[in-house]
């Protein structure tokens, strides 16, 4: 027998869905509903409308009622489509000298930085690495993030990046969210490797790629294509083997220096994640490529940086997802609504640009369309703020959060 739920009256229903999948957006072009009831049937949406409308078909099947009192606005809940909250230790040495001058760059160049983390994360064992990773993903749940990407990339060895995606993995199965590996062992080329980064690369590919195909480990292939990390030249050969093996593409692009965006582009990337450093020209070839320009506001945040041109890049046509960025180094928040809403203020997104960013283009960014939008046939992982105005969320700055998270039509 299936559970039916009926979840209203819901003051706002805004269902994120039939917005374009690129370009600006404008709040006009929000489709609300109002006294709305959303109809579940088990971990999907069942029927969707006027409240008053569906309530007797519920009623009369037994379903279950979750009766709202007072003003709730509806949300698809959030997608964060790029973080690395599997990981142990903390920067927070890192971040204190960032902060009295010395760059991210110097610090990864002296030795800290990623490296850090690195050591920190190959001592952990998997459990506790299972641990931090199902602990940060309950606490972005419970802040209406329902879909976590996760990204490895602090093993950066083939042991070590197995471990880290079969901590994601095993994460995954003791949480409610849903988590979506990536593999980023090309995060940067590890110190102990004693050849040069195109045989890192080619000794990765070689061992892991098919591994992770055959132990389910990711669809996903990262690289972090930066001065201090891989250039276009080092990435070309291990790009070329992850297509052919039929793994998504997404860069690390253009945070410090161009060139990560161009790369994306031409492998056909599904997203081109960071941006801080683009110029009209990545931009330009970001809007004419279905590759998902994602900001990260968190990074901004956390190094004192410009951030990601967003507004020039809708403008110009291009897809544009916000994610957190969750990482011990640069964006240790973890706050993605908070982020998101502060991005729309110094970039002037519409209220439109900034949800869309963290539903429907977010789960574009990562490939899924059974999420990202209240509708018929999507899963039921659906928010509810108390309040009468959908536009009370990004004022609030992230400070206003979801009273109630349903994942999968559960209630968390
Ligand atoms: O997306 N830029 C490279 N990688 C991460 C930071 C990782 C770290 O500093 O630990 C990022 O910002
Ligand atoms: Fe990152």
């Amino acid at each position: 027998m299936p559970n039916y739920t009926l979840i209203g009256p819901i003051r706002q229903l805004l269902t994120m869905r039939g917005l374009g999948a690129k370009g600006s957006l404008q709040d006009s072009q929000l489709e609300i509903i109002t006294e709305a009831g959303i109809f579940l049937k088990d971990e999907k949406i069942h029927e969707i409308g006027s409240y008053w409308d569906i309530y007797p078909e519920a009623q009369s099947i037994g379903a279950k009622m979750e009766t709202l009192q007072g003003d709730f606005v509806a949300l698809p809940g959030f997608v964060d489509c790029h973080t690395h909250i599997c990981f142990a230790g903390s920067r927070a040495k890192d971040f204190a000298m960032r902060n009295t001058g010395k760059s991210y760059l110097e610090i990864a160049n002296s030795g800290g930085g990623i490296w850090d983390t690195l050591t920190q994360t190959r001592k952990a064992s998997l459990e506790q690495l299972v641990k931090l990773t199902v602990k940060r993903a309950n606490s972005h749940l419970t802040d209406g993030v329902t879909t976590t990407e996760v990204k490895s990339g602090y093993g950066l060895s083939v042991a070590e990046e197995i471990k880290m995606l079969q901590a994601i993995k095993q994460a995954n199965s003791e949480t409610a969210a849903d988590l979506i590996p990536t593999c980023l062992a090309a995060h940067i080329c590890p110190k102990d490797f004693e050849s040069s980064a195109k045989e890192y690369l080619e000794i990765i590919s070689n061992e892991l790629f098919s591994i992770l195909k055959s132990e389910n480990l990711s669809n996903r292939i990262d690289a972090f294509i930066e001065d201090s990390a891989f250039s276009a030249d080092d990435i070309a050969a291990y790009f070329h083997k992850a297509k052919d093996f039929g793994f998504d593409i997404t860069v690390h692009a253009d945070q410090f220096h161009v060139g990560g965006s161009a790369v994306a582009v031409a492998f056909g990337a599904i997203s081109a994640d960071h941006l801080e450093s683009s110029t009209d020209k990545e931009i330009e070839l970001l809007a004419n490529s279905d590759t998902v320009a994602v900001a990260l506001p968190g990074a901004s945040i956390g190094l004192g940086m410009a951030f990601t041109p967003a507004r020039k890049l809708l403008d110009a046509g291009a897809s544009l997802a916000i994610a957190s960025d969750w990482n011990p180094g640069s964006a240790p928040m973890g706050d993605l609504l908070m982020q998101a809403s502060i991005l729309g203020t110094f970039e002037k997104l519409s209220n439109a640009e900034v949800l869309a960013g963290i539903t429907c283009r977010a789960a574009a960014a990562l490939g899924l369309s059974d999420r990202g939008s209240i509708a018929v046939g999507k899963l039921a992982d659906i928010l509810l703020f108390q309040t009468s105005d959908y536009r009370e969320i990004t004022y609030h700055q992230g400070k206003l959060k979801p009273a109630m998270v349903f994942k999968r039509g559960v209630k968390i």
